[in-house]
């Protein structure tokens, strides 16, 4: 199973990066900055006084851990497994940056009093349990009380289509689960659910926006995913009516 759509090592970032990172202000993911600071203004409601220190866990090239750190002032760190991204955020930030994987956090139980996770969980596939894994590390970090933000992908409507495209590679589509196995799934690791909220216009319009910048869904799914897999995700797409979702939870 491989995960490595993302850049592991230094070099140019392939260009669909490139055209989500112009819609969004360099959020590899819907809804930019500004759900960002709502998803952060939910955490510090539901989370400790104060939130920080908080791991940004797939920080990608930085730009919410900025908003962490200099915008609110609250003490942040950011992990991610690829060198690119990791060495982009340390630029973006100026704040530690760590080059890890999210199914091994270098950091100790109970160190954190917020795990922001945006556009991450739907990459570590639910199937074989590496989604299972990651919730797991993240409710290890959280000290009690201690909240999960995330914002990320939903199925809206049940499929019974495989979910691993035949050579193995695994999208955030392939992750996109229904709103009970999101919820299912961290409150199996220690984590009881404070909020779900649907964003689902975010999505729809980052699609617009890359329709209309470059002609097609085809184009808009070309933009989002790996090579070969644009024509199976708008068949993916069709089955499960991707959404858009804020997840607040609290580690008992
Ligand atoms: C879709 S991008 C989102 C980036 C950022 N959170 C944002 O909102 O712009 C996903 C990021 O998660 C990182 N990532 C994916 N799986 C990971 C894993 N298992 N461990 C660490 N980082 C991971 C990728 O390298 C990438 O930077």
């Amino acid at each position: 199973m491989s995960l490595d759509w993302l850049p592991q090592e230094p070099g140019p970032r392939p260009p669909r990066f490139e055209r989500v990172g112009r819609l969004t202000g360099g959020c590899l993911r819907p809804g930019g900055l500004e759900l960002t600071r709502e998803l952060l203004a939910l955490g510090a409601a539901h989370g400790p006084q104060p939130l920080g220190p908080v791991l940004d866990l797939g920080c990608g090239q930085g730009r919410s851990l900025r908003v962490l750190g200099h915008e609110l002032g609250i003490a942040c760190l950011g992990l991610d497994q690829s060198r690119t991204m990791a060495e982009e955020s340390r630029v973006h930030a100026s704040v530690p940056v760590l080059q890890a994987e999210a199914r091994r956090v270098p950091l100790g139980t109970r160190s954190c009093g917020g795990v922001l996770c945006e556009c991450v969980l739907s990459l570590a596939p639910a199937a074989n349990k590496v989604a299972n894994e990651v919730v797991d590390e993240i409710a290890r970090v959280l000290r009690p009380g201690g909240v999960l933000m995330v914002s990320d992908l939903y199925a809206r409507r049940h499929s019974k289509e495989p979910v691993t495209a035949p050579d193995g590679t695994h999208c955030c589509l392939d992750g996109a689960l229904p709103e009970e196995q999101w919820r299912g799934l961290v409150e199996s690791s220690g984590l009881n659910v404070k909020l779900w909220r649907d964003c689902s216009p975010a999505l729809a319009r980052l699609a617009a926006e890359l329709i209309f910048a470059h002609g097609s869904l085809q184009d808009f799914w070309q933009a989002l995913l790996p090579p070969g897999r644009a024509c199976q995700a708008e068949l993916r797409a069709k089955a499960v009516r991707p959404g858009y979702f804020f997840m607040i939870a609290k580690k008992r």
